[in-house]
């Protein structure tokens, strides 16, 4: 993986959008580790650089999707913009550039015999807040210009699978959102088919 490349090419797509504070989030992401962060510690892109590649590719996953769903429902075009889609897709995962740590784990290689294996751990305890709401809290304290649609898209992107059942407020917030703003759809879908299809590994096809 070309970490400075991923990097460049998630800049570029952050400053095209022109939206106040993306130059103090490219900084406070820089400080925080955000660009050698992994984006999890045993599954997909579980290496140096892996968070913001999902990322990236999360944001072309997006934008193919919002320009595929255009032609089909040519409102869409009015309803959501280029920016959007882009801010809410690239930072909908920032949450996570501090949750993952250097770790050694012993584990069984293929003849058996144990072995170090070197990976993360995680922990939450820098700011145990969640995940989506993690992500836009931590970007409107680095003073990221934001709209209602964005930030609930970044909130969802998890879709069901970040919905407390035992809340109502929860699933009607959700439910709500996804009704009100297209957005909260094209990035939650991205996210899915940067991981399931963007980033399938030959080892875990192996493991199935
Ligand atoms: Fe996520
Ligand atoms: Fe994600």
């Amino acid at each position: 993986m070309n970490i400075q490349k991923i990097k460049d090419e998630f800049i570029e797509l952050l400053r095209s959008t022109e939206r106040d504070g993306v130059d103090s989030v490219i900084e406070e992401l820089e400080e925080a580790g955000f660009f050698t962060a992994p984006a999890s510690a045993g599954h997909h892109l579980n290496t140096e650089g892996g968070l913001a590649q999902h990322s990236v590719n999360t944001c072309r996953a997006a934008l193919a999707v919002w320009e595929g769903m255009k032609t089909l429902e040519p409102t869409l075009e009015k309803e959501v913009g280029r920016d959007s889609v882009i801010i809410a897709s690239l930072l909908h995962d920032v949450c996570k550039t501090d949750i993952y740590v250097r770790s050694v784990k012993r584990r069984k290689n293929a003849l058996g015999m144990w072995e170090d294996s070197e990976g993360y751990k995680v922990s939450y305890k820098n700011f145990p807040m969640g995940h989506g709401e993690k992500s836009v809290i931590l970007l409107l304290c680095y003073g990221l210009e934001m709209t209602d649609a964005e930030m609930l898209a970044i909130r969802w992107h998890m879709g069901a699978w970040g919905v407390n059942m035992n809340s109502f407020e929860d699933e009607r917030c959700y439910d709500t959102s996804q009704k009100l703003y297209p957005l909260v759809s094209i990035v939650q879908t991205a996210d899915h088919l940067a991981a399931s299809i963007m980033e399938r590994s030959g080892e875990e096809q192996d493991e199935l």
